[in-house]
């Protein structure tokens, strides 16, 4: 696991924006797995900055979210479907029908052929060459709450009671909707949805994330921390900014490899 700190969020941002620029420019066609929330809005900032400044050209890339909320309103402002327009897709020359984002008001009954069908597109547009991750404070990835396994696919889930609490802070509470009437559902991809992915890159920022981020690199692999399990695919890069990065046990060796990496790259 390669782990790369930045001085702030800002820097965290451009860093990844520049990841994602050069996988586009390298593979035109490439498929991109996509998070939401509050991490990655920087990153799509700079992605649609990207798109206006140097023409980066969206038209052959296939994308797919890694979750949605289950049971919101189509149009519903919370949703992970219009959060994703909102920050990225209307901003930039993707086809909107290589755009794919689980449909949260698929009725129960057609889950599991609906969570299966999401998994076939992903493996017809021969998986996802890179994945963005964010993390949860409980360690999640997607919505693959502690206690999700290594193999988990697509599918159906409850959220825990502290993503909730959070996710309701974050993007709920502003728009006046009670936390009761929160969601506590989701579709997520699987921990073995995501492993298949070429390259995974997962970003954290801020002191609230330090403590899970000690965990999840420095800890045991184990499903109370989904994000654990990273440490077993072999290719993730995880960036961190200082305040994340504040709780790691081997801080200065991070800091002290990213510095002679740079001094082989001038070479
Ligand atoms: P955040 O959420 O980016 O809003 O902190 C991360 C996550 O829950 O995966």
């Amino acid at each position: 696991m390669e782990v790369i700190i930045k001085p702030n969020y800002e820097e965290l941002s451009k860093y990844a924006a520049e990841i994602i620029s050069r996988q586009i420019q390298e593979k035109p066609n490439s498929v991109l797995g996509l998070a939401t929330g509050s991490t990655p809005e920087g990153l799509y900032k700079e992605i649609v900055r990207m798109r206006k400044e140097k023409a980066l050209d969206f038209s052959k890339i296939v994308t797919f979210n890694l979750d949605e909320y289950y049971g919101l309103a189509i149009d519903s402002k919370q949703s992970y479907a219009c959060f994703m327009h909102e920050n990225l897709f209307k901003h930039i020359n993707i086809n909107q029908e290589n755009a794919h984002i689980p449909d949260g008001k698929i009725p129960l009954q057609e889950i599991e052929n609906y969570c299966r069908q999401y998994e076939n597109k992903i493996k017809e547009n021969r998986g996802i060459d890179l994945q963005i991750l964010g993390i949860g404070i409980d360690g999640h990835i997607g919505f693959n709450e502690p206690g999700s396994s290594l193999y988990s696919r697509t599918r159906l889930v409850v959220l825990d009671k502290t993503t909730i609490d959070t996710n309701w802070e974050k993007f709920f509470k502003k728009d006046g909707i009670a936390k009761e009437n929160a969601s506590s559902f989701a579709i997520t991809m699987g921990i073995g949805t995501i492993f298949e992915a070429g390259r995974i890159l997962l970003m954290a920022s801020g002191k609230s994330k330090a403590d899970i981020v000690a965990k999840f690199i420095e800890g045991p692999v184990t499903s109370q921390v989904p994000a654990s399990f990273l440490q077993l695919h072999p290719n993730v890069s995880v960036i961190l900014d200082e305040d994340a990065a504040s709780k790691l046990q081997r801080y200065e060796h991070y800091k002290y490899s990213m510095g002679e990496r740079k001094k082989l790259e001038r070479k």
